[in-house]
């Protein structure tokens, strides 16, 4: 039997890692700009948090848990997202307590057991970042701008920022009365599924992916067009302040968002070009979140983008990123005595964070030059008896050809110099 790593997980490989550092150094120098500091929280949380966090009905609490007991017969969640844990944490270590807002970011891997295909994992990485604290229409437009700056330093070009604004409980409660009429006239056409999500939560008719509840909805009422006057003025300041900013979006009124806790603005980041699952970045207000999860009431606001989703947007605009680094130097010895001295240079050479590379396979001279070829060594250096006696040997620049002598005690000034 030979061992496959789980449907919907993957493997960040040697040959990739280096775009993964490029994206994630790029989004960690975003974050310290914007002032937003990073929170690390548990891979699994009790899962009474998601249930109430995230929502009993979302699809995402309902069907795409990874949930089990431990050894102490405690029900434990893989977090499938992030915003849940972080308020917990927000409360649990007092974090209100400090002045306001607090800004956390934070890059972790999620879990959600979905039917994989292109852009949907079972396991992925999410970056994504919180704001507590602050109920101003600004705070939206300023995390908002987070996630633009960040695709404009990426130079991706091609994604469209779609915005809704899905009120407050209050409002929601009488369109959600609007919405189950209007749903409850045509509950035969709706999928068995979203029969029940009519009674239980009528706004999750929306996360449907069934072309004929979709057409149901086509002619629904809503919740944009159903706010109340505070909701809207909110919405209206919001989108003044990224009109001044120059963050060009388009309404689109059909955002509901999968997960329970939103509340007036919700926006996403959509991409035309990496297939079905085209939305790079998802986030928006929950001003009672907190309060949800046995806070005092406290406003928030945050996003998160999937990684996976991010580097194909990248891969697919043709923006090249980063391959590993090759070495700088290949050391090749003819003996033991050399392969010892050669042994001592790189140790003293890495310890100048020079990226020296010498031979571990007992290879011949000739095959340690092809390996040095293979692994695209800048220079190489061919270390034997005469040179030890010598101190010094032939620095070869393996692109010209050109060789020049070096005295070995002067090995590591020349790479620094
Ligand atoms: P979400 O829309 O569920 O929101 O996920 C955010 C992003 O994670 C998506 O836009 C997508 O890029 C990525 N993503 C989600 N599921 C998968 C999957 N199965 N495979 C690959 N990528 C995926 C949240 O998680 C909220 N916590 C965002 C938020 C933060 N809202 C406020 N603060």
């Amino acid at each position: 039997m030979s061992l496959k790593a789980p449907k919907g997980t993957i493997d960040i490989l040697p040959k990739d890692s280096a775009k993964w550092q490029f994206v994630e150094k790029t989004l960690r120098d975003i974050c310290d700009s914007f002032q937003f500091k990073e929170i690390r929280i548990p891979v699994f949380e009790h899962t009474e948090l998601y249930v109430r966090g995230v929502g009993e009905t979302s699809d995402v609490v309902s069907k795409e848990m990874y949930t089990f007991n431990d050894k102490g017969e405690r029900s434990i969640t893989l977090r499938p997202e992030g915003t849940a844990g972080v308020v917990r944490s927000f409360l649990e270590h007092g974090l209100y307590a400090d002045s306001q807002p607090t800004k956390l970011y934070y890059m972790i891997s999620c879990y959600r057991y979905e039917k994989p295909q292109a852009g949907r994992l079972r396991e992925f990485r999410q970056f994504g970042v919180e704001m507590f604290g602050a109920a101003s229409p600004a705070a939206d437009a300023e995390v908002i701008s987070l996630v633009k700056h960040i695709f404009d330093k990426l130079g991706i070009q091609n994604l469209t920022l779609n915005l809704n604004n899905i009120g407050c409980p209050s409002c929601r409660k009488a369109y959600n009365d609007k919405l189950k009429a209007f749903l409850t006239d045509r509950k035969n056409d709706l999928c068995e599924t979203c029969q029940e999500r009519l009674e239980r939560n009528p706004m999750r008719v929306f996360d449907c992916k069934s072309e004929v509840c979709q057409s149901v909805l086509k002619d629904a009422p809503r919740i944009y067009d159903c706010v109340c006057p505070e909701c809207k003025a909110h919405f209206e300041e919001m989108t003044s302040y990224l009109d001044e900013m120059g963050i060009a979006y388009q309404l689109d009124k059909s955002i509901v968002r999968g997960l329970d806790y939103y509340s007036r603005t919700v926006f996403e980041f959509v991409s035309n070009d990496i297939g079905a699952q085209g939305t790079v970045c998802g986030g928006g207000r929950y001003d009672y979140l907190v309060e949800e999860l046995g806070g005092k009431p406290c406003p928030g606001i945050g996003f998160a983008m999937g990684i996976e989703r991010l580097l194909m947007v990248l891969e697919n605009a043709g923006i090249s990123l980063p391959e590993p680094k090759e070495p700088q130097l290949y050391i090749a010895a003819i003996g033991k005595e050399a392969d010892k001295k050669a042994a001592k240079l790189v140790h003293t050479l890495r310890c100048a964070g020079i990226r020296a590379e010498k031979d571990y396979m007992e290879r011949s001279v000739k095959a340690q030059m092809k390996y040095a070829n293979k692994i695209k060594a800048e220079y190489t250096l061919v270390l034997g008896d005469d040179e030890i006696a010598a101190n010094k040997a032939q620095l070869k620049q393996m692109e010209t050809g050109e060789s020049q002598e070096v005295c070995l005690d002067e090995l590591k000034e020349k790479f620094l110099s």
